[in-house]
């Protein structure tokens, strides 16, 4: 018997079975279970999938203990110094980073496909000025699908590449457009002068009837937001979007369904929960109560923005986010923002608490991210649109990975049934 090998033993029959202890690069080894139920009549139960790898993975990868991000191999943090978005969105996409010419050629690409579709703008007439910002989202990245007939192949490399191109593309044009349909101001163009992070802004807060200039601190800052957000292994809404193209859906379908998954408040929604939080609990004064809150079991109140599935230190994404925070309320002359003062004194008495530090709870990505966003003018029903539009390409490139991948079939999980034995029917007046 191989040392490299994990045996199970069936102790009602006896029967064995050798698993092969797989390493990666990185992270906790592997036993592939495939062959468990056909060989041993037996499935695995992993509710949350807290011990399960759902695929193999060359994109991002996570070290929870020691707060390790890597995107291709790159660390989060000199990505974010170095890197622009769209380079980024390279890097993830291809695998490696681009020379100046390709990159070139990437973001003239991204600009000549930035323009949606006039007649998509009419699926906004459909939603009342009140609607979610995400649930536009979700409706208007689904309908891309009826537009791009020609391209909806996903066996053909360059289907599945323009398909790629036109989603990074457009989904600043259709999140900007979301908040314009919100407030009742007329759509704003993309502009193929400006850069990635400077057209979003543009179409954002620009209006037709005066000039707009991108504050370079604020498109700098927004940049950096963006690449923290474009990728993060197999969260609930990548597993999504994998699941869902796992079907042969189109792509604009699965990632529609991946915007689904982020809202909810557990997910990419924690960062609106926490700008709510934060409003609620209102002064310093209030912390030591919300605290005991947090911590007591039979209160469902959780620190939103607070806490990780892999993390069990500090989430590399929110020290950064935090450094951000100061540099651009500093830069607009708020450094003495009330929010963010509380969101500091908020995570150092969370820090020092035992129930935080038992369980290894810290701020994760969602934490800062609003309080930035807010500085900026960006409305909090728009934070989880932002999350969404930096993860399109995370998705995407998870997405084209999931596709090409020989181990690649649909996704149907099987379960363990507890509900009635067979029993046949009754007529009405027989119960
Ligand atoms: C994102 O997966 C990703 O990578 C996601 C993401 C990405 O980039 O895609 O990183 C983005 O979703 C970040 C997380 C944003 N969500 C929040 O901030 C919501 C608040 N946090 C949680 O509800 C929670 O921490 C989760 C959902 C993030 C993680 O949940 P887990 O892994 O299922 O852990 P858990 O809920 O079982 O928590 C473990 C313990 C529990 O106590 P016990 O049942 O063991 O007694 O810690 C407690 C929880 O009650 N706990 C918290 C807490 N988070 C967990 N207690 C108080 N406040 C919190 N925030």
């Amino acid at each position: 018997m191989s040392k490299n090998t994990l045996t199970l033993r069936d102790n009602r029959t006896g029967k064995t079975l050798d698993l092969e202890i797989q390493q990666g690069v990185a992270g906790p080894p592997v036993v592939d279970i495939r062959s468990l139920y056909g060989e041993m009549g037996i499935f695995t139960l992993d509710p949350g999938f807290k011990s399960t790898a759902s695929c193999t993975s060359q994109i991002t990868f996570i070290d929870g203990e020691k707060g390790i991000l890597l995107y291709r191999g790159y660390p989060i943090e000199q990505l974010a110094e170095k890197s622009s978005f769209s380079e980024t969105a390279f890097l993830l996409m291809k695998g490696q980073l681009p020379n100046q010419q390709e990159l070139d050629e990437f973001n003239d690409l991204l600009t000549h496909h930035t323009m949606v579709h006039e007649q998509l703008l009419n699926f906004y007439q459909g939603f009342r000025r009140d609607a979610h910002p995400m649930a536009i989202m979700v409706g208007v990245v689904g309908a891309l699908s009826a537009f791009y007939h020609d391209s909806l192949d996903i066996h053909d490399p360059q289907h599945r590449e323009i398909s790629a191109i036109r989603l990074l593309a457009k989904i600043p044009t259709i999140a900007a457009a979301s908040y314009k349909h919100s407030i009742g101001q007329p759509f704003i163009y993309p502009d193929n002068h400006l850069d990635y992070s400077s057209n979003l802004l543009k179409m954002l807060f620009a209006v037709p009837s005066e000039e707009y200039e991108v504050n370079p601190v604020i498109a700098q800052a927004l940049d950096k937001i963006l690449i923290l957000h474009a990728d993060h292994e197999q969260n609930a809404s990548t597993s999504t979007v994998r699941l869902a193209g796992s079907t042969g859906a189109n792509p604009f379908a699965a990632i529609s369904a991946g915007i689904s998954a982020l809202w909810g408040p557990l997910h990419g929604g924690a960062n609106e929960a926490v700008l709510n939080m934060l409003h609620e609990i209102g002064d310093v004064k209030h912390l030591p109560k919300y605290l005991k809150r947090a911590t007591d079991p039979d209160d469902p109140f959780r620190l939103m923005g607070f806490g990780h599935r892999v993390y069990r230190n500090h989430d590399p994404r929110a020290r950064v986010l935090r450094e951000e925070a100061q540099k651009v309320l500093t830069a607009l002359g708020r450094h003495d923002d009330p929010l963010f003062k509380l969101a500091l004194e908020l995570e150092r008495i969370a820090l020092e608490d035992d129930y935080f530090i038992k369980k290894k709870l810290y701020p994760n990505v969602d934490f800062y991210s609003g309080i930035i966003e807010s500085a900026m003018g960006i409305p909090s029903n728009m934070f989880t649109v932002m999350f969404a539009l930096a993860r399109c390409v995370g998705w995407i490139a998870q997405w084209k990975e999931m596709i090409v991948d020989k181990d690649q079939v649909i996704g149907r999980p099987r379960q363990l049934y507890t509900g009635a034995a067979q029993r046949d029917y009754l007529p009405i007046n027989k119960r």
